[in-house]
């Protein structure tokens, strides 16, 4: 049987990882500035994550929601305190697409409402009204399509005022990340979020931050959002949550209450799930790796600024972005081909980097080096590297 072949592929078989390095079948060893797309929150395999997997596998892996899952109450407990969310309620998922799915429904059962504003170049996810949300025709099926989602452009403060004055009584929610990401690296203003923050407390609707990549201590605090000093009415989660094992989540306001049957998954909160969610809060707490994302951050974002020929260099902690020039073109090819680093890239010409947060100084030391002669040799072709 053949594979459905609906993604490009870079001819590479990983079959090991540690940390921020990954290795090929051969041996090779990579540098993982692209965290496996945002996903590499505490590292891979790192040692503590296994430990606890491993435990919890001798246990019991799954049983459904059914019964009480004392590991889910336990995740919830620790997600407060590490995201100064305590007086919220999380409902565990698999994915994000299921989380901002389950999101955006749960928003209109609390108001009764249907319309949804989200914005240019966002990114929700590929399930129904996820996808309906996401502005890319592409990737939008023809039974997805509902007049139920207006698109605005992103930070455009006085667009949005106006479609809330004529239209507020009707908005359901407004759905955006604090950081866009396959958008490629475009940051919410602060004064714009806290716009949407007072549009929506004004007009009865509800916050949805979108912080299934921008989220989990990436950018140098819990939520992106947090830079602009608000507090969503509901955070979606998933890609860093389990540092690769598939689990997403919403956090939800106290105000928005819960009624039996409104949301539901079979697999969303299992055991190794919860365990897997754990082991990696555990280990950002010990290795204060939200601190750490801050500061590594700060430090390439003001490299990469001195770097010539990279434009419009943007971002928070660990999410990064930069713009590259026509001539510059096949940087990101180079990097992956002469000198085995991975990154990520936002079409048409942006080079996205989501490291995992525990990436080290002497990593970043190694990034820079092989940036800055990729740049060179491209510039100087003669310097091909042997
Ligand atoms: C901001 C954002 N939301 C939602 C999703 C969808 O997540 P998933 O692929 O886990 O469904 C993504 C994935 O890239 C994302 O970047």
């Amino acid at each position: 049987m053949n594979l459905f072949d609906v993604y490009p592929l870079n001819n590479i078989t990983i079959t090991k990882a540690l940390g921020s390095y990954v290795w090929d079948e051969n041996g090779v060893q990579y540098l993982d500035m692209y965290g496996g797309h945002a996903v590499i929150s505490i590292g891979h395999t790192h040692p503590h994550w296994v430990r606890r997997i491993e435990e919890q596998l001798e246990k019991i892996a799954f049983y459904s929601n059914s019964v009480i899952i004392p590991l889910q109450k336990e995740l919830a407990d620790k997600l407060g305190k590490l995201s100064g969310k305590e007086d919220y309620q999380l409902f565990l998922c698999n994915s994000g697409a299921e989380a901002n799915e389950n999101a955006l429904k749960l928003a209109s059962f609390h108001n009764g409402r249907k319309k949804i504003v989200s914005f240019d170049k966002a990114f929700h996810g590929r399930t129904s009204l996820a996808v309906a949300a996401t502005d890319n025709k592409n990737i939008v099926a023809p039974v997805n399509e509902t007049g139920n989602v207006v698109f605005l452009p992103f930070n455009d403060e006085k667009a949005i005022q106006e479609y809330f004055n004529d239209n507020g009584k009707e908005i359901c929610a407004v759905i955006i990340e604090g950081i866009q990401g396959v958008g490629g690296i475009r940051v919410a203003n602060e004064s714009f979020l806290k716009l949407i923050r007072n549009l929506c407390d004004e007009h009865g609707a509800v916050y949805i931050a979108d912080s299934v990549q921008c989220g989990y201590g990436r950018t140098g605090k819990f939520f992106s959002h947090d830079y602009a000093g608000v507090n969503a009415d509901i955070y979606t989660m998933a890609k860093g949550m389990g540092n690769g094992f598939p689990v997403g989540g919403i956090l939800i306001a106290p105000h928005i209450k819960p009624k039996h049957g409104m949301l539901g998954t079979t697999f969303g909160g299992n055991h190794l799930a919860c365990a897997a969610a754990l082991a990696v809060l555990e280990v950002m707490e010990d290795e204060k790796l939200v601190e750490m994302a801050k500061q590594r951050g700060m430090y390439i974002i003001n490299k990469l600024k001195t770097i010539e020929g990279l434009e419009n260099v943007r971002g928070k902690g660990l999410m990064i972005g930069f713009d590259v020039p026509p001539e510059l073109k096949d940087l990101r090819k180079k990097l992956l081909e002469n000198y085995n680093v991975f990154t990520g890239e936002a079409k048409p010409n942006v080079i996205r980097l989501l490291p995992s947060l525990a990436l080290s100084g002497k990593q970043v030391d190694e990034f820079f080096e092989s940036l800055n002669e990729a740049i060179e040799q491209i510039k100087e072709p003669r310097l091909e590297k042997i």
